[in-house]
């Protein structure tokens, strides 16, 4: 049995500052505009709320480039603002966690422009710097951006690292002094009442011994290599965190969560067994890889949902008892869920609540992404002109200037794995601008917020929105869905994701029809009792038929399956249908 903690039974709602509300008509998301609508996410049930960074900053990554860690943006308010949010916050029982970016600054923070300044100045190793080799760069490391991980100084005729873009130089995570100052920094925000922290690429700080080239194939004829082998999980890393834990994080009560490069089921518990003082949960990249072909993100191949079941599968068992899962299916840095997985056209609805079905009955902390939940979608902007992501204009500019490929498949790639695809504003009514701002936005909007905006989805029983509610409201009341075991079902089927869940006595079936097509399932024998409740269904609303819906949700299971003969159930499923069953074994 997994022991009982307030952060594994909490649900995440995740704000992306510059696109939530815009409260003063600046075009840009603020502070003021997120206390405003604290009661919605509160309505929604869920009970933390992680800020991306709001602190100073050029904005060359869209604030994970920060140039003064004890600072807000002044484009999303004051110092003030923030106490206030969380005051606000702290009032409603909602709590709060900080963005910490800490694998690397701004260019612009005084920290590099001291480093930056001589060889010999007291800060000139808080960052990485190296000879160059030939009069190239010391390495061939590539950066998470496209090109090179050095940039070229002139002050001192040496190279600095930065595994993301040229203004975001990594910090050195072997000096003593920087690490303090960090940790003084984490202090300064956690004194403020902050609920914890979202640890920004934290399995990066430490860079393979020595800065060896890579010995795989280079993406490009730049030479350059992208290999996280050498950027991720390097000896030492965890003998770091756990001076972090000791040091700050075990003097509160809060929550952490890693944002972890390259980890997999058993690498991942090293950083969240609860003996090793380091971490409560990480998030995992291998679900959001499942798309992805051999050249990384924008080689964009079809997922197969074996894949998503292999992993889903290996994350539940392969931490249960030993570590805790987040559970997210798109971020702030990944395409919305709904037309990555589901179907954003025809059964929009429908698949999103069936995408939430699976978020919501996993054992785990669920992350939810501000608009997820009224099943906001991709965007298709008609010119890169209108795109304002660093990762893709660079993607856009290396791959077609390099001609490989036609600005047409390169556009289609950003449609199908852009981060603007999740920044866009969030949609509150289908008025001007949809409620974000009165100014003009940063960014274009989605133009199908005049049918898929909040407004709508509250006044609507059968919404996105009214479903995530009920999800939400069940994880309170069962605790087979926060803390009970996973079993997977019917690997092989290729239609449905099925799993058991359980707890003491308590059982639950959650069976997910995955594609836009009916589907047949036999439950294997045992895995439904006759009399279970069917404790949430997906179907009716927005135009579908809801008397079908509340029968359904009624109903008992010999309503809508018949058996499949040998004990076992069959299950009708309709597109996309998603069904949870639940029962007490006797
Ligand atoms: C993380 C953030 C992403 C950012 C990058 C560099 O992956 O989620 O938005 O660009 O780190 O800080």
């Amino acid at each position: 049995m997994e022991c009982a903690r307030w952060w594994k039974e909490a649900v995440v709602y995740q704000i992306y500052p510059a696109s939530f509300r815009d409260s003063d008509g600046d075009g840009i998301g603020d502070l003021n505009g997120i206390t405003e609508k604290l009661d919605y996410i509160r309505g929604l049930g869920a009970d933390v709320i992680w800020l991306c960074p709001v602190y100073r900053s050029p904005g060359e990554d869209s604030g994970y480039d920060i140039s003064d860690y004890r600072d807000v943006m002044p484009a999303f308010g004051t110092m003030a603002d923030l106490e206030r949010l969380l005051r606000e916050a702290h009032d409603r029982g909602l709590r709060i966690i900080m963005d910490l970016v800490v694998n690397h600054t701004s260019d612009e923070h005084p920290w590099f422009a001291e480093s930056r300044s001589s060889k010999t100045n007291p800060k000139r190793d808080y960052y990485i710097w190296r000879e160059g080799r030939d009069g190239r760069e010391p390495n061939n490391w590539r950066s998470y951006f496209s090109s090179s991980a050095w940039a070229y100084d002139e002050t001192t005729g040496e190279y600095y690292l930065h595994l993301f873009s040229k203004k975001q130089p990594d910090l050195n995570w072997k000096n003593p002094a920087l690490r303090e100052e960090i940790y003084e920094m984490m202090r300064f925000w956690l004194d403020k009442g902050f609920d914890g922290f979202r640890m920004d690429t934290i399995n990066l700080i430490l860079k393979a011994e020595g800065f060896p080239d890579s010995d795989r194939p280079p993406a490009t004829d730049e030479g350059y290599v992208f290999d996280e082998r050498l950027y991720a999980n390097q000896p030492g890393v965890h003998e770091l965190l756990r001076e972090m834990n000791e040091r700050v994080l075990s003097r509160y009560d809060l929550m952490t969560v890693g944002e972890t490069l390259n980890v997999t089921p058993e690498t991942a518990s090293e950083y969240v067994r609860d003996e090793r003082r380091e971490l409560n949960m990480i998030c995992n990249f291998e679900l959001m890889s499942v798309d992805s072909g051999p050249l990384w993100k924008w080689d964009v191949v079809p997922w197969r949902l074996r894949d998503i079941k292999r992993i889903v599968a290996a994350w539940q068992t392969g931490l249960h008892g030993k570590g805790w899962n987040s559970l997210y299916l798109n971020n702030h840095d990944q395409p919305r869920m709904v037309s990555r997985f589901g179907d954003d056209g025809r059964y929009r609805v429908r698949s999103a609540k069936m995408l939430a079905t699976l978020l919501h009955t996993l054992q785990g902390t669920p992350f939810i992404y501000q608009g997820e939940e009224i099943g906001m979608t991709n965007v298709r902007f008609g010119s890169i002109d209108d795109y304002r992501d660093i990762e893709t204009l660079n993607f856009y500019n290396e791959a077609t200037k390099r001609g490989a490929m036609e600005p047409r498949q390169a556009m289609e790639a950003i449609y199908r794995k852009g981060r603007d695809n999740v920044r866009t504003p969030m949609q509150w009514n289908d008025g001007e601008q949809a409620g974000f701002t009165d100014g003009v936005p940063w960014i274009g909007l989605n133009p199908n917020y005049k049918v898929i905006n909040a407004e709508r989805a509250l006044a609507d029983p059968y919404s996105v929105l009214s479903y995530y509610r009920r999800l939400i409201a069940l994880r309170r009341a069962h605790p087979v869905i926060v803390y009970g075991d996973f079993e997977l079902l019917a690997e092989e089927d290729e239609s449905v994701f099925a799993y058991a869940r359980r707890l003491g006595n308590e059982r639950l079936l959650v069976v997910l029809n995955f594609f836009g097509t009916p589907a047949t399932f036999d439950v294997p024998s045992g895995r439904l009792d006759p009399h279970a409740e069917l404790l949430i269904a997906n179907h009716g609303g927005d135009g579908e038929d809801s008397a079908f819906a509340e029968t359904a949700a009624a109903g008992p299971v010999s309503d809508k399956g018949r058996d499949a003969g040998e004990g076992s159930i069959r299950l009708a499923l309709l597109p996309y249908e998603a069904r949870v069953y639940r029962w007490s074994e006797r």
